[in-house]
């Protein structure tokens, strides 16, 4: 059977990541490909509860260590019951957001040491990467700004303050220079449909 693929999107607060999923998710589909769209942390129920402690809350509930490990044991979670299972049947995986954002987050905007976290990677997960990931770029005030009007509970990172995010911001640009192969920056100051244009652009030069 043919193997299928895994793709990710990835970027700050309210860079407008889940719209783009689900656009890229329903153009996929349409052209005859089998989809499945998730999300970390989460996308099974033991990542989903783990979600849970991570995104609600106070800011200082854990410290950018612990909380990289509860990310990596969540995204464990995730990959050995939804992402490979689909993968192996052949599906096309398109999951808002990865490990590229423990980088960013954990590891520049925490300041968790990126070797660390690399090699945190390596020990629960091996050599599995994306085929493809696409990072959403937006100044930080305008993804704050869009976030907040989302309401809900899940604002424990919202809440980290404008530096916070902006080595965020810095971080995602790191991961894009150093695997150019990989990951694609998206200007996301665009309009919805230009965005997402430009992502099946990218998409349409790593499917079969
Ligand atoms: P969301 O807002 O895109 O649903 O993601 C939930 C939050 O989790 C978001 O603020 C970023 C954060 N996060 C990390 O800090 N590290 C990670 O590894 C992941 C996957 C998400």
């Amino acid at each position: 059977m043919a193997k299928g693929m895994f793709i990710t999107l990835e970027g700050g607060e309210g860079a407008g990541k889940s719209s783009q999923v689900r656009m890229l998710g329903e153009a996929l589909t349409e052209k005859g490909h089998d989809v499945l769209l998730t999300r970390e942390p989460g996308g099974t129920m033991g990542a989903e509860a783990i979600r849970k402690l991570l995104v609600e809350g106070p800011g200082g509930r854990w410290d950018g260590l612990t909380e990289a490990l509860l990310h990596t044991a969540a995204r464990r979670d995730h990959l050995v019951n939804a992402v490979w299972p689909a993968i192996d049947a052949g599906k096309i995986v398109i999951s808002d957001r990865f490990s590229d954002s423990t980088l960013a987050y954990q590891g520049y905007a925490y300041g968790v040491d990126k070797d660390a976290l690399l090699a945190l990677y390596k020990s629960a997960i091996g050599d599995f990467k994306p085929n493809l990931t696409l990072i959403l770029d937006l100044p930080v005030q305008a993804g704050l700004r869009r976030a907040a009007q989302r309401g809900g509970k899940e604002t424990r990172y919202e809440a980290m303050g404008k530096e916070f995010h902006e080595r965020v911001r810095e971080g995602f640009q790191a991961v894009a220079k150093a695997d150019p192969a990989r990951c694609k920056v998206i200007d996301g100051t665009n309009d919805i449909d230009t965005i997402h244009r430009e992502i099946m652009a990218e998409v349409s030069r790593i499917l079969p």
